[in-house]
């Protein structure tokens, strides 16, 4: 007798294997592919170990996906090493029909930007509990150097939000790049361009958690009905 596993039964973790696996079909061989953060670019980085023979290596946006890139055996370039890169692989906190992104729950969003920007294409995978009309309900996270971090707050406050610094271990949470992350709720992202150029302009902000200038151009979204292609 076999057995099948239907998909509405399909966990979260298991939606995120399915879009990680899926978003190989991005890959270029003979290339160096963008990679991004989080438990579903885990799943990709996993995955990718299948092709590790057929590409370059990775540039990678922080230093927990590094170390498991270079675990499973594939190079990693620095940033600077690269002119281009036709793919960039990543996850999202939230991302709208128009493929801007809510990014940086995993405090990853700076190194994020910048291989997104370095990248051709971005090809977003979640699973479909990210997909919203507007973006704002996901805690925003901003980067800031810490002596600003009370500044940028009473900005978010002004503005009708609340903020606060991500704490870890009971003491503010440090980044890959030395810097502080402010969490800010109560915010509705009507515009997300708009939103990021301005908030882009505050002193002490290093980068702003909404990706709409480095929006996804292709999101893999895992359903209960199996992987969609959303462009
Ligand atoms: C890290 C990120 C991640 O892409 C985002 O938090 C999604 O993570 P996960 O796949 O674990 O849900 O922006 O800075």
């Amino acid at each position: 007798m076999t057995t099948s596993t239907s998909p509405a039964a399909l966990s979260q973790d298991q939606l995120k294997t399915l879009v990680g696996q899926a978003a190989l079909q991005y890959v270029v061989p003979g290339e160096i592919v963008g990679v991004g953060t989080g438990s579903t670019v885990n799943k990709f980085i996993d995955a990718l170990a299948s092709m590790k023979d057929q590409i370059k290596g990775a540039v990678s946006s922080s230093v927990a996906s590094t170390e498991r890139l270079l675990a499973l055996g594939i190079k990693v370039f620095d940033a600077n090493e690269v002119d281009a890169l036709s793919v960039y692989i990543d996850g999202a906190d939230e991302i709208d029909g128009k493929g801007n992104m809510v990014k940086g729950g995993g405090a990853a969003l700076t190194r994020e930007k910048i291989v997104a920007a370095l990248s051709k294409q971005f090809v977003c995978i979640a699973d479909e509990s990210k997909l919203v009309t507007t973006l704002g309900k996901f805690p925003l996270p901003v980067e800031v150097i810490p002596m600003a971090t009370k500044r940028v707050i009473a900005q978010f406050v002004a503005r009708g939000g609340s903020a606060k610094v991500r704490l870890k271990d009971g003491q503010p949470l440090v980044t890959d790049n030395g810097q502080h992350i402010v969490d800010v709720t109560g915010l509705q992202i009507t515009d997300p361009l708009a939103f990021e150029a301005e908030i882009s302009q505050w002193p002490g902000v290093v980068t702003v958690g909404v990706f709409a200038y480095q929006r996804a151009q292709v999101c893999l979204l895992g359903t209960a009905s199996g992987v969609k292609t959303l462009t």
